[in-house]
């Protein structure tokens, strides 16, 4: 893209087309301290306030700087760099591309943890690894006094939910959930039941004594792919109805209705939901009812295949962090008679690790 003048008039040339830049936001886009906050980059006056059809008096271009004088006698330079950044609406999270995976995946992105962990560029490195393959385990995590607490909110902030600010998952009496029995728990995505369902899921192992008790995970977006090239009329209907997903229990009623395969506005994958014990399908024509049960039975086979599920231990210290959007977890069974298995999990949004890391992209200049 390209930046032009033409009769006081400032254009981008983008594949051969000319358009003009409106002047208004050149205007409001003026820099210098008197305009600009330079620690927060926050506009010292409110752009609301002024003349909409303000005009430009005067222009000069070199190779990387815009110079603008309007003619409410306010002048400013601008870098051609930024005018073209503000072209994309691509944020640097949209722009690390997904790396589909199955079960021959080797690598599990290990990092190890130490005290500054959250100010280094290991760190972008792991969260660029997460938005990469939807997960990472960082590795040596202090394991007392709930540790998982400063470690969510070191990268951004806790997203509290029914369950807690964390949650402690071991066998216990009477549970509300199947998490917290020594069952096999199948691939499945959290709450998504809540609205927004939440983004991301940090698993705490803390003891692992038992033989069985390995976590599994699924990439849903790998799945998804696989779906759309293999059985498109599935695809299409498993994207399309709204389904709800509620769960009940003594003080609260959660609902949300949502298709299990979410598209974007670009009808490009966005996030799974996958829950079979708590989805209601509503009640549809005979016809579309056979349709959705198959696509269901099938993408709930593709997520339950050996082909695509990694499964592996967690030993104490391993921290795992999932997308909660693109990853089914689970786990397999285990006797509690053998020993303790004890995790601790809590979930943050995207906000957080997106927040994260864009100020480590910044602070190293990435
Ligand atoms: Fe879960």
């Amino acid at each position: 893209m390209k930046i032009e003048l033409s009769e006081n008039k400032v254009f981008y040339n983008h594949n051969g087309q000319k358009k003009e830049i409106h002047p208004f936001w050149l205007r409001e886009r003026v820099n210098g301290d008197k305009y600009i906050d330079y620690k927060t980059q926050q506009r010292l006056f409110d752009p609301t306030q002024l003349k909409e059809n303000v005009e430009i008096s005067r222009l000069k271009l070199s190779e990387n700087f815009l110079e603008v004088s309007f003619e409410d006698g306010i002048t400013t330079k601008m870098a051609i760099e930024n005018i073209i950044k503000e072209f994309s609406t691509d944020s640097d999270i949209k722009l690390i591309k997904k790396i589909k995976w199955d079960s021959k995946l080797k690598d599990f992105n290990y990092f190890d943890f130490n005290e500054n962990f959250f100010e280094e560029k290991l760190m972008f490195d792991a969260l660029t690894k997460f938005y990469q393959y939807g997960f990472v385990i960082f590795r040596k995590v202090p394991t007392s006094n709930n540790f998982l607490v400063n470690f969510a909110n070191s990268i951004g902030s806790i997203r509290r939910t029914n369950f807690g600010e964390y949650f402690d998952v071991k066998s216990k009496p009477n549970p509300n959930d199947l998490a917290y029995t020594s069952l096999p728990l199948t691939p499945h995505t959290d709450n998504p039941y809540r609205n927004p369902v939440p983004c991301i899921q940090i698993l705490h192992c803390i003891e692992n004594e038992v033989s069985g008790g390995y976590s599994t995970l699924v990439d849903g977006y790998t799945v998804t792919e696989q779906l759309k090239n293999d059985f498109p009329e599935f695809y299409e209907i498993l994207t399309e109805i709204k389904i709800r997903f509620q769960f009940i229990d003594e003080s609260v009623v959660l609902e949300s209705w949502a298709e299990m395969i979410s598209l974007d506005e670009n009808k490009q994958f966005k996030q799974v939901r996958f829950s079979p014990r708590l989805d209601f399908v509503p009640l549809l024509e005979k016809s579309k009812l056979e349709l959705f049960y198959k696509a269901r039975n099938k993408i709930s086979e593709l997520y339950k295949s050996d082909d695509f599920r990694i499964e592996f231990k967690l030993t104490p210290g391993d921290l795992l962090m999932m997308d909660n959007h693109r990853l089914l977890h689970g786990r397999t069974v285990y006797d509690a008679n053998e020993g303790k298995r004890f995790l601790q999990g809590c979930y943050i949004d995207y906000d957080s690790t997106e927040g994260r890391l864009k100020h480590l992209k910044r602070k190293f200049n990435l």
